[in-house]
């Protein structure tokens, strides 16, 4: 166990970061006095004991719950994504570079893709559930964790030189606000066999049976230049526990409940990473 606190620690990297940061409410740069971020409008933002900032605190609670983020936590560490990481690890720039993971959830693959790159970049992870970022932050002392939301992001223009976006909605507006000038915006989504196993199940006979990503593709074009295109398809065993896990941190499943649905192993696996740069 490390000697000092995660507050503590999450207190020393927030300082070395703090020019990356502004006040949510008034735009102003921040600084770390004691346990707080603070604006030169005095607005003020506590550090949490688990090591984590809220920086959305009107937020509604959110759809999760935090069992359901610790279960995802679990499944991510069986390694079940391992093959979107090392994808991702090779689609990035060497490190040293700034990173921001745009709705992180609880945190695993930035994680896990930072542990890949020997924690040589600065990390900043950010999700809209307070849930999720706690579940993050009692997982994990490395990157810094914040409760945010991406139409308001607390960050200075220009901050980072990579933004990922994994199978989370986005915000293109903030996205190239505090993204550089000749920086990355990589973007995870479904492709159309992805978790094909509960698919199946659950929308039989609709409309939604067949999924594509192409209007999200369209989209993605109309901000960005989809530089590369990176097909993931794998096929991994669950437990029958993860597989609950699994379905109840999908979209998918939002008018069903768990018990409604078979366990099927192995999964499908399919997804795309989309490599933006600007226009
Ligand atoms: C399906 S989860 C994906 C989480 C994580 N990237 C992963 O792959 O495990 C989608 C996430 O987007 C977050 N989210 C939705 N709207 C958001 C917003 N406006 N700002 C920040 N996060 C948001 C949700 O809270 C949720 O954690
Ligand atoms: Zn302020």
């Amino acid at each position: 166990m490390s000697m000092i606190s995660k507050k503590e620690q999450a207190k020393q990297k927030i300082s070395q970061n703090i020019h990356l940061f502004k006040c949510v409410i008034c735009n102003s740069p921040m600084t770390m006095d004691d346990h707080q971020l603070t604006c030169s409008n005095n607005h003020r933002f506590d550090l949490a004991k688990q090591g984590y900032l809220n920086l959305a605190p009107q937020a509604k609670k959110s759809n999760y719950s935090k069992e359901l983020f610790q279960a995802r936590q679990q499944l991510c560490q069986t390694g079940f994504y391992q093959e979107l990481i090392d994808k991702l690890v090779e689609a990035l720039p060497s490190p040293s570079i700034r990173i921001l993971d745009a709705g992180t959830g609880e945190g695993s693959h930035l994680y896990q893709l930072a542990e890949k790159r020997k924690f040589q970049d600065h990390t900043v992870g950010v999700d809209l559930a307070k849930e999720g970022i706690q579940v993050a932050a009692s997982g994990y002392a490395e990157p810094i964790w914040i409760v945010s939301d991406l139409a308001n992001l607390p960050f200075q223009n220009n901050s980072f030189d990579v933004i990922l976006n994994i199978l989370s909605p986005s915000n293109y507006q903030s996205f190239l606000n505090v993204l550089t000038e000749d920086g990355l915006f990589v973007k995870v989504v479904p492709g159309a066999n992805y978790l094909k196993e509960l698919r199946d199940q659950l929308y039989e006979g609709t409309d939604k049976e067949e999924y594509t990503n192409q209007q999200v593709v369209t989209h993605f074009k109309k901000y960005f230049h989809l530089k590369d295109r990176i097909k993931i398809e794998t096929s991994e065993h669950v437990s029958e526990e993860n597989f609950k896990h699994l379905v109840q941190m999908t979209p998918l499943t939002a008018n069903h409940s768990v018990e409604q649905l078979e366990y099927r192993s192995p999964v499908t696996l399919e997804l795309e990473v989309l490599v933006g740069e600007r226009m």
